[in-house]
């Protein structure tokens, strides 16, 4: 069956997730590839060990990127190194 393309852009537009919703990856590769890369939360004797700690230290390196991020987005890219690199118990 056919769906006019009117029908399926205002439902896609309808199911796509609230444009507030920080996109951590893509904000994690805009400002904070450019001093390091991910081997800085993998190696062996990385320094940050909790989640709190992971919090502080992205909150400090976006002022060294000179980035001006919101709480919630400092937050997001937290979580995103957590799920992806630290694997932090919860
Ligand atoms: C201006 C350079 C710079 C930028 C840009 C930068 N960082 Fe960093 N970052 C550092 C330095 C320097 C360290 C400390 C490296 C070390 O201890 O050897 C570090 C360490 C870290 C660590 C701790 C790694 C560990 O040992 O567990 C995390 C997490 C981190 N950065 C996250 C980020 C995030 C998130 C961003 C983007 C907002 C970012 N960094 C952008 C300079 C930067």
């Amino acid at each position: 069956m056919r769906v006019p393309l009117f029908f399926t852009l205002a439902l896609s537009a309808l199911a796509s997730p609230a444009p507030a919703a920080p996109n951590a990856a893509q904000l994690h590769q805009q400002s904070c590839t450019s001093c390091h890369g991910s081997e800085v939360y993998t190696r062996p004797n990385h320094r940050i060990r909790s989640k709190p700690q992971l919090l502080k230290q992205v909150r400090r390196c976006t002022m060294a990127a000179g980035a001006k991020w919101f709480d919630d987005e400092i937050a997001a890219v937290a979580e995103y190194l957590d799920a992806n690199y630290y694997h932090f118990p919860r």
